[in-house]
């Protein structure tokens, strides 16, 4: 697994700018245009993988992503994209010195956890803890981000680089619904962002442009299938939904007997975006456009929606 990830890292010259990168406080050595954290944005995305057959160069470095801090004020502003708030836990992957950790422990008093690589980088953070008064709350681990337990944390934060964001998403998604991740500078390729952001970021150690970009995600619940169900009436009213998904982005074709008289059914369709277990969405149908709702529990879907009756209940189980 690691080797398959460092030889990925290595066929995108990543792995070559981490063997550049300096020590705990050096600025990374790419140049102008280089593609360190914060050089570039996401539209410079490289690509996930090497072409086919392309030759797979050794392995070089062993830590994919070189050190540089987030300005104190962009710190601020991903924990506040993050919506992090007490009762959360925050896992920084790659985290430096501690300061996204520390900042959430003494903004938020939420507990924290950072996993860094470099295991100097561990020691000053738990020293700049203990200076905060955190330590109790802010911890820090030596260890591999990718043999990191992600599952306890309720947000999640990143300031990795490309390839890196990507070789995550797929364990990113398999968190629980409702887990909000937030990245500086790098986005997730086609796992488009529920919210970004961009603002000066006048001590930013690299790149031209002092700015950062900020992106938000909310792991979705995993919804798409074909459920059946019932919305309440007297009579209930059979109901089938279809649902295609791609990431939070659902389209939703919704088939029921409510509402239109004897043997006849209502068909209705909608596009709408998941907020992780929960969606609202308008059909428009023959009924003109009613509103419904819904929350995922598992296999199962609660919601509402407006009928020509007033708001009625309804429900499905996953059949498919
Ligand atoms: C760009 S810095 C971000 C530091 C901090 N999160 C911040 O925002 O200020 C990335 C950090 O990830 C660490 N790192 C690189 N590869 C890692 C790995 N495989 N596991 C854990 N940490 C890693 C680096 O040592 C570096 O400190």
């Amino acid at each position: 697994m690691r080797a398959d990830r460092r030889r990925l890292l290595a066929g995108t010259g990543l792995a070559g700018l981490a063997l550049a990168a300096g020590l705990p406080g050096c600025a990374l050595s790419a140049g102008p245009g280089g593609a360190g954290p914060g050089s570039a944005g996401p539209a410079q995305v490289a690509p996930a993988t090497p072409g086919a057959g392309a030759p797979q160069p050794p392995p070089q470095a062993l830590e994919e992503v070189p050190y540089v801090q987030t300005p104190d004020v962009i710190v601020d502003a991903m924990l506040d994209l993050a919506e992090v708030k007490r009762g959360d836990i925050l896992l920084d992957l790659g985290s430096g010195d501690g300061r996204v950790v520390i900042r959430a422990a003494t903004r938020f008093q939420v507990p924290g956890l950072g996993v860094e690589i470099d295991p100097r980088l561990v020691e000053l953070s738990r020293d700049r803890a203990r200076q905060a008064g955190v330590s109790a709350l802010a911890r820090f681990e030596t260890q591999d981000l990718f043999e990191t337990d992600l599952s306890k944390a309720t947000v999640i934060t990143l300031y990795l680089l490309p390839d890196v964001n990507l070789a995550l998403r797929p364990r990113l998604l398999a968190l629980a619904p409702g887990t909000r991740i937030v990245s500086h500078d790098w986005d997730m390729a086609d796992w488009l962002p529920d919210r970004s952001l961009v603002l000066p970021a006048p001590g930013k150690p690299v790149g031209l442009r002092k700015e950062s970009q900020m992106h938000r995600w909310t792991v979705p619940a995993m919804i798409g299938g074909i459920w059946l169900g019932r919305v309440e009436g007297s009579p209930e009213a059979e109901l089938e939904i279809r649902i295609v998904q791609q990431f939070q982005r659902i389209g939703l074709h919704w088939r029921s007997s409510a509402d239109t008289g004897r043997g006849r059914s209502m068909l209705a369709s909608a596009d709408t975006r998941l907020a992780g277990t929960q969606a609202r969405f308008r059909l428009e149908g023959t009924q003109g456009l009613q509103a419904a709702t819904f929350t995922a529990r598992g296999e199962r879907l609660e919601g509402t929606v407006q009928t020509a009756a007033g708001e009625r209940r309804w429900w499905a189980r996953r059949v498919r």
